[in-house]
C-alpha cells in the first residue's frame, strides 16, 4: 500500500468548526485581536474531511487554511460575524467544534475615521461579545455533539470542567500552558480531554494533526445519540 486511506467513520456527518482569531475594529485601520494561528482548527477540519465528513470551517482573518479540497470555508472578521455564520450552519450540523479564539470584548464605538493621536493617555471602552459556544449550546439538540477548547493559566481542570458544563459541551479540550511544545502559534500541542460523563484522556506533546486524531477518537467513543 502506497497511500493511507483512513476509515470513513464520519461519512455523511456534517461538521461545523470555528477557528482562528476574531478581529474587533476600533477604526478603519486598527483592531483588537489575539495570537491564535488556527492550526488546531485546520488540523481538525482535515481529519474530519479525510474520514468522510462534510466540513464547514468558519475562519477568522489570517487563520491557517486546511488542505482538504472538500472543506467549505466561511471567512469572517469579527465575533459578531463568526456568530452569524455559525448560527446559520448550526441547525444542520451533527458535530460543532469551537476551536476559535473569540475576542471576549469589542470596542463599544467603531470610529468612522482613523482616530488621531491626542493626549498623553487614552481609554477605550469595550463591550462583551456574544459567546458563540454558549449561545449555540443552549440550542443544542439531542443528536448534536459539541466540542469546546480551554486555555487556562491556573486551576486548569476546575475551569475547564466548569466551561464543559456551562457551555453544554460533550467534550472539552484543555490546552496545556506549562509545556514547551504547546501553545497558540506552535505546531505541537499537549492536551487533556474531559468528557461530559467524567472520563478523561491525556496526550503527550504531539503534532496538532495527531491531537486532532485523538479528539476524533474521543468523539467516536461518545454514547450514540438517537
Ligand atoms: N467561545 C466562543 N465565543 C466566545 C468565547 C469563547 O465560542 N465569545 C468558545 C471558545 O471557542 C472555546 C470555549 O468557548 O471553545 C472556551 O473559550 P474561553 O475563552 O476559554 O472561555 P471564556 O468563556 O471566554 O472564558 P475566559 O476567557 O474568561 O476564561
Ligand atoms: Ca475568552
Amino acid at each position: 500500500l502506497t497511500h493511507f486511506h483512513p476509515k470513513q467513520e464520519f461519512l455523511g456527518k456534517k461538521v461545523l468548526i470555528t477557528s482562528g482569531p476574531t478581529q474587533e475594529a476600533l477604526d478603519p485601520v486598527r483592531f483588537i485581536s489575539n495570537h491564535s494561528s488556527g492550526k488546531m482548527g485546520a488540523a481538525l477540519a482535515d481529519s474530519f474531511a479525510s474520514q468522510g465528513a462534510e466540513v464547514h470551517l468558519i475562519l477568522g482573518k489570517g487563520a491557517k487554511k486546511p488542505q482538504h479540497a472538500s472543506i467549505q470555508i466561511h471567512s469572517v472578521t469579527s465575533a459578531a460575524e463568526m456568530y452569524e455564520a455559525a448560527a446559520n450552519l448550526h441547525p444542520q450540523a451533527d458535530i460543532a467544534v469551537f476551536a476559535a479564539a473569540v475576542a471576549d470584548y469589542a470596542p463599544k464605538h467603531v470610529a468612522e475615521e482613523k482616530i488621531k493621536k491626542a493626549g498623553e493617555a487614552m481609554t477605550i471602552e469595550l463591550v462583551k461579545n456574544v459567546d458563540i459556544a454558549y449561545s449555540l449550546g443552549k440550542e443544542k439538540r439531542h443528536h448534536q455533539i459539541h466540542v469546546g477548547f480551554a486555555l487556562e493559566t491556573e486551576n486548569e481542570e476546575f475551569h475547564a470542567k466548569e466551561k464543559l458544563g456551562k457551555k453544554n459541551f460533550d467534550l472539552i479540550v484543555l490546552n496545556s500552558m506549562r509545556e514547551e511544545g504547546a501553545g497558540f502559534q506552535k505546531d505541537t500541542n499537549k492536551v487533556r480531554i474531559f468528557s461530559e460523563d467524567g472520563s478523561e484522556a491525556n496526550s503527550e506533546v504531539l503534532p496538532k494533526e495527531k491531537i486532532a486524531g485523538l479528539i476524533l477518537e474521543r468523539i467516536k467513543k461518545l454514547p450514540v445519540k438517537i
